[in-house]
């Protein structure tokens, strides 16, 4: 888990001698022993599996005076250590011993001492059965060294959460911890949820898909204003406008006048001028000769083909396009092919909203299998992060992800029923009751034409079938005059509420500032005219659930995934188990938190297997500082 960036915090050396010879690590993988990567004098890492019970001694670093480096002597055959009264395994099958360096070691629950996550974990058997500690000192593969020492049972390494990740993507974006909180359309991801991201050592991307221009701005001004004084890292979601590449440009063009250094990039389908010019405008030389990008773009996708292309350069002929136009410098246009479209690709699993339903298991693999090609390809100085989202809902999926080599993950659907959650108390109820098997696909309003789905809350709501009914029409008729009598009076009676002229004025000065070609083109087209007003039905229905509007219950859409089931489960009967309960913040730390001790409770469970199935389960915030000294 993690990168090499942050050592271990214990120190072996190997006091009989040379016994140690640096394996290449693949050599090691394959290799039957224990394995141990220390230090060497030369601040590499030499890697070492014990293949003949050459004796080491693993010490507590505290313990140790900092000049003292790992020395290397003979190696020496040593017995093994007869204990026939001993009930317990020793430590990876070789005799290993621990003793207290404090006269005031006491004993800690079992449990205790693995949830604290920043500290070693220790089992030891004092004859009595096993103890826990979380300090004290090893010696591994040798003779019982003296009366005070008791024999090693398991031992578990700290696991700060600022290790679960990728060290690289926590500076690239000047985060502390690997957790990304989605955007979510209509300000559900609100204001107030990316700041208590960004202050707590995380990301949030500010939910401006369907809001109007002004929204945007004015939740702008409000994060930067938030960010003054105290600067936070925060972000903003650039979604892909299907067929309507002005009011992308708008948007582009709005992020760069308004200095938002970091996009989520979502709903692509191929590279478009506007995210093109987003992440070149601004590039320039540094002075090491790499490529300084000031505008990061962290793009969201669930397929190989897309991530190829945003693990690419831009494509030369959109540059020359944007260059012709004086949108980007020839300088730019140089340097551009020299960078990736995206300094991270998050691999969307089945997630709430737009989604293709992919299983986590097996998309991760494969795009982390596209990074590894094109970083060979183009030889980039940074590496690509690759994280996961979709469905994380608990501290087991987390710890899955990281164990899969997930550089960090990203949540959505949870947190649309916290607190900060820009939705209304009756959506956040409606999701605190769901499992599991609560939620279907309806049709999309922004890919309604073309079938595109998006993931949505089954339960309480009447919305994915009146949904699909409007889409069983449009695909029926070419007019709205074509449409059978009886399926007009259900649309407009039973889903709509009105006519359709009557909802056909409404959407009309909806588009009117928004994106006025949109009504020209109804005007030419009638099928696209009966799609505009289908849509609206869409697009309303999902701002009737975050009014909470209760004449329209019947209609709410409610973005969701199943990872609400999950959640719910996991916080049964707990504090987490009502919205009112549900901060960002403690949520994700939950998660965090619950990553490491559960992997730390997999790696004690394969060394001492009568205590597996410890699992994690939800704290308060101040009980997970208890785990944690790094989320103060
Ligand atoms: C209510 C809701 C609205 C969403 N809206 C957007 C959006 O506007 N733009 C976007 O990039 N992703 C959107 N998403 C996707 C999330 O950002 C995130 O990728 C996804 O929720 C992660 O999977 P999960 O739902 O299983 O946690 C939305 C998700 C939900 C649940």
């Amino acid at each position: 888990m993690g990168e090499q960036g942050n050592l271990p915090s214990a120190k072996l050396t190997a006091p009989l001698g040379p016994c140690t010879s640096t394996y290449s690590n693949s050599l090691v993988f394959v290799r039957i022993g224990p394995f141990f990567l220390i230090p060497t004098h030369t601040n590499t890492y030499s890697v070492t599996p014990m293949l003949d019970n050459h004796p080491i001694e693993h010490v507590n670093p505290s313990e140790t005076k900092s000049s003292q480096q790992p020395h290397l002597r003979k190696p020496t055959k040593v017995s093994s250590v007869h204990e026939p009264q001993r009930e317990y395994l020793m430590f990876e099958s070789l005799p290993s011993w621990w003793r207290a360096t404090s006269p005031h070691a006491s004993t800690l629950d079992i449990r205790d001492a693995l949830e604290t996550i920043d500290r070693p974990f220790y089992l030891v058997d004092t004859g009595n059965g096993p103890e826990a500690h979380t300090s004290g000192e090893l010696r591994i593969g040798c003779d019982k060294p003296g009366e005070e020492w008791l024999p090693l049972l398991a031992s578990v390494r700290p696991l700060p959460i600022s290790n679960l990740g990728s060290r690289s993507f926590l500076k690239r974006h000047g985060l502390r911890f690997p957790y990304v909180m989605g955007a979510m359309a209509n300000g559900i991801t609100s204001e107030a949820m990316v700041e208590a991201a960004g202050k707590n050592g995380m990301i949030g991307f500010f939910g401006s898909g369907g809001c109007s221009f002004t929204r945007i701005v004015e939740a702008i001004d409000r994060l930067t204003e938030a960010a003054k004084a105290d600067p936070f890292p925060f972000g903003f979601n650039f979604l892909h406008h299907h067929g309507a590449p002005e009011a992308e440009m708008k948007l582009c063009q709005l992020y760069l006048d308004r200095g938002i250094r970091c996009v989520s990039a979502a709903a692509f389908l191929t590279m478009t001028a506007a995210l093109v010019r987003y992440r070149v405008s601004g590039i320039n030389l540094g002075p090491d000769g790499h490529v300084v990008i000031p505008n990061k773009v962290i793009a969201k996708l669930s397929r190989e083909e897309l991530a190829e292309k945003f693990m690419s350069p831009p494509p030369a002929d959109i540059l020359k396009k944007l260059h012709a136009e004086g949108l980007i410098t020839a300088n730019e246009m140089a340097l551009a092919a020299r960078i990736p479209m995206a300094d991270d690709i998050t691999a969307e699993a089945d997630s709430g909203g737009h989604t293709d339903n992919r299983p986590a298991l097996a998309l991760l693999p494969a795009i982390q299998a596209v990074r590894e090609r094109l970083m060979e390809a183009h030889g980039y100085p940074e590496k690509i992060g690759v994280g996961l989202a979709g469905g994380i809902s608990a501290p087991v999926s987390a710890a899955a992800a990281f164990a899969m080599g997930a550089d960090y993950i990203l949540t959505g659907t949870i947190n649309q029923a916290c607190i900060e959650a820009g939705t209304s108390d009756t959506v956040k109820n409606l999701l605190s009751q769901a499992r599991q098997a609560d939620v279907t696909m309806a049709p999309a309003a922004d890919m309604f034409e073309m079938g595109g789905k998006v993931q949505v809350l089954k339960r309480g709501t009447m919305f994915a079938m009146r949904a699909a009914k409007l889409y069983s029409v449009y695909q029926n008729a070419k007019r709205l005059e074509e449409i059978p009598e009886a399926d007009r009076k259900f649309v407009e009676q039973k889903i709509l509420g009105k006519s359709m002229d009557e909802v056909w004025q409404n959407t009309q000065q909806f588009f009117e500032d928004r994106d006025p070609t949109q009504i020209k083109k109804a005007e030419t087209d009638p099928r696209h005219k009966m799609a505009l007003i289908f849509r609206s039905y869409l697009g309303q229905a999902s701002l009737w659930a975050i009014q909470g509007l209760p004449e329209r219950a019947g209609d709410y859409q409610i973005w969701c995934g199943p990872a609400i089931g999950a959640f719910n489960a996991w916080t049964k009967d707990t504090h987490l188990a009502q919205p009112s309960g549900r901060d960002v913040t403690t949520v994700a730390f939950n998660i965090l938190i619950g990553a490491s001790v559960e992997a730390r409770s997999r790696i004690l469970a394969s060394q001492f297997p009568s205590l597996a199935g410890i699992r994690f389960l939800p704290k308060t915030r101040a009980e997970l500082s208890q785990c944690s000294r790094e989320i103060d």
